[in-house]
C-alpha cells in the first residue's frame, strides 16, 4: 500500500515485496538473471528493488548499459560500493582505496605493460603450464576418466596467470605457500563480507593475516629483483617497478604488492569460471571440440607445432568459443555504482535519486532475442560473418572506426550502448580483456590437442549456475568424461 500511496512518479517502479529491509534480496540472490528477466517483463527496462534495505535501480539493455557504465564521475561512484570488500583483501592505496584519478593511473601502468611483445612471451609460458599440469595431475593419469573440471581449471588459471603476469619466482611460490594464502584471501571475498563487513567474522582474521603475508612475499620479491638489477622482463610486476605517477612519485613497493593481489583476484575468478564453462560446453558438444582440433590441423599444420601468439589469430573458431561462452556465462552478472546526485534518465520521466544504487547487468541484453537469435543456444559459429544466428548491433571492430575516449588509462570505446559487454565499459572497464582472451584461447588450444571430452551420460546437457559467490560459476561437482587423443 505504501508503495502505491507514496510512489514518486519520477522514480522507476519498485519491485513488489512483502518485507521492508529484505525486499527482493532473496529472489535476486538466488538467480539474478532470472530476477532481471522476470521483472523486466513486468516493469520495463528500468526498475528499482530493495537489496538489504538499499534502493537498487536496475537499468538493462544497451541504453541502460551506457547510462550506468559511462556515468559521469560526479554522478556515479564505484569505490563507495566496492571498498568494504576489496580494501581488506587487496590492501591500502590501490584500486578502490584511493581517488579514482589514481586508479586510472594504476590501470594505465598495468595496461601498457600488456604489449604485443609481452603477449608473444606469454603464449609459450601458458602452453607449457597447461601441458605440464595435465601431465603431472593424478586426476588425468591413464587413458580416460571422469573429473570435476572446476578445481582443475582454477589451478590452471592461477598457474598460467601468475607465471605470465607476475614472473616465475612468484609462480613457483604457488606450489608452496601462496596457494593456501590466496585461499584465505578468497574467504574474505564473498557476498557475506559485502553485507557484514562490520562484523567480526572469524575468517576475517585469517584474511587479514593472509593479506599481510602475501603482500610481504611480493615486497620481498620486488626487493630481490631490484637488487639483482634485473632488466627487460615482460611481467606486470617488473613494469610497475619502473613506473612513476604523474606527480613524479615512483609507485611504492606496497602499492605494487597490493596491485599484484588485485590483479590476480580480478583475473582469477573471472577467467577460471569462464574456462570451466568452456570445458563444460565442449563436453556437451564433442562435435565442436573435434572441429577445434581440425581447425588447428588445417591452419597450423598436421604436426601441430608449439603454439605462438600469431597462431591464435589463425584460429577463428577457437576465438569464438571464448566470445560465445562469455555471452552466456559472463562471470560478473551485476555491476554496481552509488548515485552521487539525481540523475535524469534520458528519454524517460525518471530521475534516479542520490540515495539509490545503480545496477548494470549487461548479461541481460547478451541473452536477449532482440540481438541474439535463439539466445539460449550456445553456438560459437554465430560469430562468423553472415551466419544465420549472427548478432545484430554488436560492433565488428574490423568494419568501422569507432569513437574512442580516454579516461586516463588509454583509449576505450566511447559508446557503451552495446548489448554485448562482458568486460564492462567506461572508466572501470576491464584492462585484462586481451590477456584473458590470450590465456583462455591458449588453454583451449592445448586442451583440444590432448583430450576429447564428453558429458558423463553422453547427453548435451549443461549444468546450472552457482550465484552464491561474487562471480557466478558452474555448480559443482561439474563432472566431465575425458579421453586422451594419444595412446600412451
Ligand atoms: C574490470 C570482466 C579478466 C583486471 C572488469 C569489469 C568487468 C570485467 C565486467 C568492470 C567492473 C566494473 O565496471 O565495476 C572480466 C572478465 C574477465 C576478466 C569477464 C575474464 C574472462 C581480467 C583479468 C584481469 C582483469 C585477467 C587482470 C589481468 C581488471 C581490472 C579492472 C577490471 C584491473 C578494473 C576495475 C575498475 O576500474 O574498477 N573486468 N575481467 N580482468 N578487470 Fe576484468
Amino acid at each position: 500500500l505504501n508503495q502505491v500511496l507514496f510512489k514518486n512518479p519520477n522514480e522507476p517502479p519498485v519491485v513488489f515485496h512483502w518485507f521492508p529491509f529484505i525486499g527482493s534480496t532473496i529472489t535476486y540472490g538466488m538467480d539474478p538473471p532470472r530476477f532481471f528477466k522476470e521483472n523486466r517483463a513486468k516493469y520495463g527496462d528500468c526498475f528499482t528493488f530493495i537489496l538489504l534495505g538499499k534502493k537498487t535501480t536496475v537499468y538493462v539493455g544497451p541504453k541502460g548499459n551506457d547510462f550506468i557504465l559511462n556515468g559521469k564521475i560526479r554522478d556515479v561512484c564505484a569505490e563507495e560500493i566496492y571498498t568494504v570488500l576489496t580494501t581488506p583483501v587487496f590492501g591500502k592505496d590501490v584500486v578502490y582505496d584511493c581517488p579514482n584519478s589514481k586508479l586510472m593511473e594504476q590501470k594505465k601502468f598495468m595496461k601498457i605493460a600488456l604489449t604485443t611483445e609481452a603477449f608473444r612471451s606469454y603464449v609459450p609460458i601458458i602452453s607449457d603450464e597447461v601441458k605440464s599440469y595435465f601431465k603431472r595431475s593424478p586426476d588425468f593419469k591413464g587413458q580416460s576418466g571422469i573429473v570435476n573440471i572446476c578445481p582443475k581449471m582454477a589451478q590452471i588459471t592461477i598457474f598460467t596467470a601468475s607465471h605470465a603476469l607476475q614472473g616465475k619466482e612468484i609462480r613457483d611460490k604457488f606450489d608452496e605457500t601462496l596457494a593456501d594464502l590466496y585461499h584465505d584471501l578468497d574467504m574474505g571475498f564473498t557476498p557475506i563480507n559485502f553485507m557484514l563487513h562490520w562484523a567480526p567474522l572469524p575468517w576475517n582474521k585469517r584474511r587479514d593475516h593472509a593479506q599481510r603475508t602475501v603482500a610481504k612475499i611480493y615486497m620481498d620479491t620486488i626487493k630481490a629483483r631490484r637488487e639483482r638489477g634485473e632488466t627487460g622482463a615482460q611481467d606486470i610486476m617488473y613494469h610497475l617497478m619502473n613506473s612513476t605517477y604523474k606527480n613524479g612519485v615512483r609507485v611504492p613497493d606496497h602499492e605494487i604488492a597490493h596491485m599484484m593481489i588485485a590483479l590476480l583476484m580480478a583475473g582469477q575468478h573471472s577467467s577460471s569460471s569462464t574456462s570451466s564453462w568452456i570445458m563444460l560446453r565442449l563436453a556437451s558438444r564433442p562435435d565442436i571440440m573435434e572441429e577445434l582440433y581440425q581447425e588447428q590441423i588445417k591452419n597450423l599444420g598436421p604436426d601441430l607445432p608449439p603454439l605462438t601468439y600469431e597462431d591464435l589469430a589463425k584460429l577463428p573458431l577457437n576465438q569464438a568459443i571464448v566470445k560465445e561462452t562469455l555471452r552466456l556465462h559472463a562471470p560478473i552478472h551485476s555491476i554496481m555504482r552509488a548515485v552521487k546526485q539525481p540523475m535524469p534518465v534520458p528519454g524517460t520521466k525518471y530521475v534516479i535519486p542520490n540515495n539509490h544504487v545503480l545496477l548494470a547487468a549487461p548479461g541481460v541484453s547478451a541473452s536477449d532475442e532482440q540481438y541474439f537469435p535463439q539466445p539460449d543456444l550456445w553456438e560459437p559459429h554465430r560469430w562468423e560473418k553472415d551466419h544465420p544466428l549472427a548478432p545484430s548491433m554488436v560492433r565488428n571492430p574490423d568494419e568501422e572506426e569507432e569513437e574512442k575516449v580516454d579516461y586516463g588509462y588509454g583509449l576505450v570505446s566511447k559508446g557503451a550502448a552495446s548489448p554485448y559487454l562482458p568486460f564492462g565499459a567506461g572508466r572501470h572497464r576491464c584492462i585484462g580483456e586481451n590477456f584473458a582472451n590470450l590465456q583462455l584461447q591458449t588453454i583451449i588450444a592445448e586442451t583440444v590437442r590432448m583430450f576429447k571430452f564428453r558429458n558423463v551420460d553422453g547427453s548435451d546437457k549443461v549444468i546450472g549456475t552457482d550465484y552464491a559467490s561474487l562471480f557466478s560459476r558452474p555448480l559443482e561437482p561439474a563432472n566431465i568424461y575425458w579421453e586422451k587423443r594419444d595412446k600412451q
